[in-house]
């Protein structure tokens, strides 16, 4: 609005309405962007941080890795995985808890990655598919397994397979063949391949007895 347009109250007066709700933005968003620059993201997410905020940096234990990660408040652990840290081994199918293509670990606990909100694996372990094989490059024996079997065709369910069945085997290492293809039946195939990765992973669960026995 021009002075000419203003009423002779609102001319006698420079703190207008307007230009305060002006002043109050501009100021807030200076204050709030000085402490994040000056001070570092800690000083305005840490302990100053409202109540029922969610401090977005956050470290992440992946793979045995401490990885610093920023996070916002919805996103799902197969979008930080894939996208933030560059672990796309692990496969997003559903996006929504149906086909078990983001299967990963946490805690040992097979999960689907995409309807988990990484801010709640916080202090825990995640492992996922570029975490099986071993330092020198030995195969984990479930990925042993998986080779000798040749147990997939697009192999775009693989790592939600074999997370599943690393997680299932730990808590069942004898299973009979039933029991693993109802302890792994959270993972589909659009391949419908089973009969192969029943193989693959029934060989999985041999290799795994047979290293830990060593
Ligand atoms: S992508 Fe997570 S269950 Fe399908
Ligand atoms: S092998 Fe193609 S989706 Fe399973």
């Amino acid at each position: 609005m021009t002075i000419a347009m203003q009423t002779p109250q609102q001319q006698s007066n420079p703190f207008s309405r307007r230009s305060f709700i002006k002043g109050v933005i501009a100021t807030g968003a200076t204050v709030s962007a000085s402490a994040y620059l000056f001070r570092g993201p800690e000083a305005v997410l840490g302990q100053g941080s409202m109540p029922g905020s969610v401090e977005r940096l956050m470290t992440l234990n992946v793979n045995g890795q401490m990885r610093r990660v920023d996070v916002m408040k919805q996103e799902t652990l197969a979008m930080t995985l894939r996208y933030k840290l560059g672990l796309t081994g692990t496969k997003l199918g559903c996006d929504r808890s149906e086909c078990g293509a983001c299967t990963v670990l946490i805690d040992d606990v097979p999960h689907y990655s995409c309807s988990i909100l990484t801010h709640t694996v916080r202090n825990k372990k995640v492992q996922t598919i570029e975490g099986l094989e071993a330092e020198d490059g030995t195969l984990h024996p479930v990925q042993q397994g998986v080779v000798d079997e040749q147990g997939f065709q697009c192999a775009f369910c693989m790592s939600g397979f074999m997370m599943a069945t690393v997680g299932f085997l730990k808590a069942n290492p004898n299973p009979t063949r039933a029991e693993l293809a109802h302890g792994i039946s959270g993972n589909l195939c659009r391949c419908a391949d089973y009969n192969k990765i029943l193989n693959a992973m029934m060989r999985a669960a041999e290799h795994t007895r047979r290293a830990t026995a060593t």
